[in-house]
């Protein structure tokens, strides 16, 4: 039996006024972005005026979704049912262009356009390790600013961890600080050998990002870079703290997105206990992409079983017409119907009946069957291959719920294409408020 964990219900988080803030995190791939947009549809349609922060939807999602372009503003989302009072407006992170009005927002013009056009800015601005997490932070300030939702969902960049997210912050507002930068405007000031070796590996890490851009006016530029941002460090940092308090904000909801993997869920694991460290409100889990079966009735066991029994016949049936001098064995035209049988058969679970019956209805088989045969035997392989799936990712999810009992957690299930229109949207949004596992 499996180990059960409360359900994460969706709806009445949606619902409740109080959530003003959805983050939806988790590691690579696994399905944050499609969650962050399912739930802004789903919100929207249960009356929230909502928006969406997407870093980085996938192409055709974006378009379903009328992000054609990375304005860096959100637009209302067309196709959306109003009906009861909500609406939906999204948005693509354009990370440069975040940093770039950070920038003019918090420096006079002069020093503005200084930085703006400075070399180092440049490169720092666009890849900078941590930017985009911290630009995606710095967008969610803004937009919680701004005041005109009353319901932000946040999708996390696509970072490897999922603690990148609230690492990353930290460490630009680190380097931010100075302490790094002073080392290079001021190298006669180091002393010691420690200093020095600071000092050199810094160097060559942004000898590594800038020499590309700058080569031999490296440290001019870096110091016109410094001086114009002297007085900003204070800046970032504490719009780095105040958003970090927002995260922490009763209003604000995690969720970790997880796909029922190892990796993925030990990732979910570490994520939530970091959350709670942090004092950052977890709503629960959302395990996306699982595989069920609607045969679950039957075991992989059984299903590999009858299908070796088919198998049998199948060659024992080969070996009597070739005793007969007979080839029994094709019929022309018999696969595609043949086919649809196999499938009858597997989804009401008769293939095993069948099986138990095979020594009574041997003789009354008509030529072609055994096509059907092969054809059952290689879905009931299928069935017990998906069904071995099915049981991984149970005692998968199992580990995670063992170490975390307390988590609510919800399934969705794996749908046979991608997600990337609304309808696709809208199926997730059912599924993560259905609340049940899925079933297997
Ligand atoms: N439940 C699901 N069923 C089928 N495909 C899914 C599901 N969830 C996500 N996908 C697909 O998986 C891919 C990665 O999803 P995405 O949301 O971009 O992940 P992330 O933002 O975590 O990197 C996309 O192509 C998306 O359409
Ligand atoms: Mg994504």
């Amino acid at each position: 039996m499996s180990l059960q964990s409360p359900v994460l219900e969706i709806d009445p988080l949606l619902d409740d006024r109080k959530t003003r803030i959805v983050v939806c995190c988790g590691s690579g791939g696994v399905g944050k972005t499609t969650t962050a947009a399912a739930l802004g549809v789903r919100a929207a349609e249960r009356g929230r005026t909502a928006v969406v922060l997407t870093i980085d939807p996938a192409r055709r999602l974006a378009q379903s979704m009328g992000l054609t372009e990375l304005d860096n503003t959100p637009r209302e989302v067309a196709g959306i049912d109003r009906s009861a009072g909500g609406s939906l407006h999204a948005m693509m992170l354009d990370m440069k262009r975040t940093f770039d009005e950070v920038v003019v927002q918090h420096s006079d013009p002069e020093r503005a356009r200084a930085i703006l056009e400075n070399p180092f800015y440049q490169s720092l601005s666009a890849g900078f390790a941590g930017t985009q997490e911290y630009m995606a932070m710095e967008k969610l300030g803004q937009l919680r600013a701004q005041d005109a939702w009353d319901l932000i969902i946040v999708d996390t960049p696509p970072s490897r961890s999922a603690l990148d997210f609230l690492d990353a912050p930290k460490r630009l507002g680190s380097f931010l600080d100075g302490r790094f930068i002073k080392l290079l405007m001021a190298p006669a000031k180091v002393g010691g050998r420690a200093g020095v070796k600071f000092l050199n590996i810094g160097m060559s890490m942004m000898t590594g990002t800038l020499s590309k851009v700058m080569g031999a006016g490296l440290l001019r530029d870096v110091q016109t870079f410094v001086a114009a941002m002297d007085t900003m460090f204070g800046g970032f940092r504490t719009r780095a703290d105040a958003t970090y308090r927002l995260l922490q904000a009763p209003g604000t909801a995690f969720l970790v997105v997880a796909a029922p993997e190892r990796d993925a869920l030990r990732e979910a694991a570490y994520f939530v206990e970091r959350l709670a460290d942090e004092d950052m409100p977890l709503a629960g889990l959302v395990l996306n992409r699982v595989h069920g079966s609607g045969a679950a009735q039957l075991t992989a066991e059984r299903a590999l079983a009858a299908a070796e029994a088919l198998e049998d016949y199948v060659a024992e049936r080969a070996a009597e017409s070739e005793a007969e001098g007979t080839d029994g064995s094709t019929v022309d035209g018999a696969g595609a119907h043949s086919g649809a049988e196999g499938e009858e058969n597997l989804a009401g679970g008769g293939i095993v009946d069948q099986r138990a019956g095979h020594d009574d209805s041997r003789q009354d088989l008509p030529a072609g069957t055994d096509d059907s045969e092969r054809l059952a035997a290689g879905l009931l392989r299928l069935h017990a291959e998906r069904m071995q799936v099915v049981a991984r990712e149970r005692r998968t999810r199992d580990r995670f719920v063992s170490v975390h009992p307390e988590v609510p957690m919800v399934d969705v299930t794996a749908l046979p294409g991608d997600v990337h229109d609304l309808e696709g949207l809208r199926a997730i949004g059912q599924e993560l408020a259905e609340g049940q596992p899925a079933a297997a």
